[in-house]
């Protein structure tokens, strides 16, 4: 049996990445909601729990120490906790971009270096997104967090000498409770933000319509069993053909994708 660990196990990606590997290996699963530990345990009995919470990173410390009281070796970490801060940049908070950081970068961070010795030639494999590809509006801290969270991570790659192999996955839009979470979690900031009041309300009607539409869960499943399975795995996977594009966007001159980008932020304002 392999070991592995994986983080924001309780919801979405990191819920159906725990139950495909819980079915032949041992799952540490993270979770920050204890009203959802009774059904993270039922998933499988090869799921060991651990308490997480990076808004809280004094927590970070005993998940790690949890962990390696457990196990000295670990096979793979995904790193799939997340949240998405949204909103127009000159309304977000620093506070918010904070919360948006601890979460989606210095938690990942701080847990991988943590289990880095346990980790000899195994793989981190990282949920980023196509967010990373930074050519989104209104989600300015969530594209920044996923590049940061990148760079570090390829920084890592590169310098390791303990063997162990890192992918970042990048998804397009997954049909997942993170959109509605994310129309909750910036209420505050999209209420106060009035003179965008017709983009922020563009925000939250496309995030309920992302949580509806988007791909299946499984299409990320399936890229992060390809990318801990081949011998020598790419440094990062799209996963969806708007991840794809963003890749391919992102890649023309910034004086012209800004041209186009934002000639669609001035019809959202119009259209509201
Ligand atoms: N859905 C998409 O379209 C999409 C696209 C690209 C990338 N991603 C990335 O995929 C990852 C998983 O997202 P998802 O779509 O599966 O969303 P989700 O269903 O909301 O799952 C997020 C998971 O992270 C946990 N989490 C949130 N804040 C946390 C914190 N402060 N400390 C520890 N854990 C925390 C959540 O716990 P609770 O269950 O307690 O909320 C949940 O288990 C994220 O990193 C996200 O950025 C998602």
């Amino acid at each position: 049996m392999k070991k592995y660990v994986i983080t924001g196990a309780t919801s979405g990606i990191g819920e159906a990445l725990t139950k495909h590997f819980s079915k032949e290996n041992i799952v540490f699963a993270g979770y920050r909601n204890e009203e959802k530990l009774d059904n993270l345990k039922k998933i499988s009995d090869n799921i060991i729990p651990f308490y997480v919470d990076y808004a809280k990173p004094e927590t970070i410390a005993g998940a790690i120490d949890n962990i390696k009281q457990k196990t000295d070796k670990v096979d793979t970490l995904i790193n799939v906790a997340g949240c998405v801060v949204a909103g127009a940049t000159e309304c977000i908070s620093v506070s918010e971009l904070r919360r948006q950081f601890d979460v989606n970068v210095f938690g990942a961070f701080e847990l991988s270096q943590g289990l880095n010795p346990l980790l000899e030639n195994g793989r981190i494999i990282n949920i980023s997104s196509m967010a990373s590809y930074g050519i989104f509006p209104f989600i300015s801290p969530y594209c920044a967090s996923k590049r940061a969270l990148d760079i570090l991570f390829n920084a890592f790659s590169l310098e390791n000498k303990r063997n162990i192999k890192v992918v970042s996955i990048k998804p397009g839009v997954i049909a997942t409770p993170l959109w509605s979470k994310s129309v909750k979690e910036n209420t505050e900031t999209m209420d106060k933000c009035t003179d965008y009041k017709d983009e922020s309300e563009y925000i939250v009607q496309n995030a309920f319509k992302n949580e509806k539409h988007g791909l299946n869960v499984q299409k990320v499943v399936n890229a992060v069993v390809k990318a801990d399975r081949v011998k020598n795995p790419k440094p990062s996977y799209c996963v969806g053909f708007d991840s794809w594009a963003a890749s391919v966007a992102s890649k023309l001159p910034q004086t012209l994708l800004n041209k186009i980008i934002k000639s669609k932020v001035k019809k959202l304002g119009v259209k509201g």
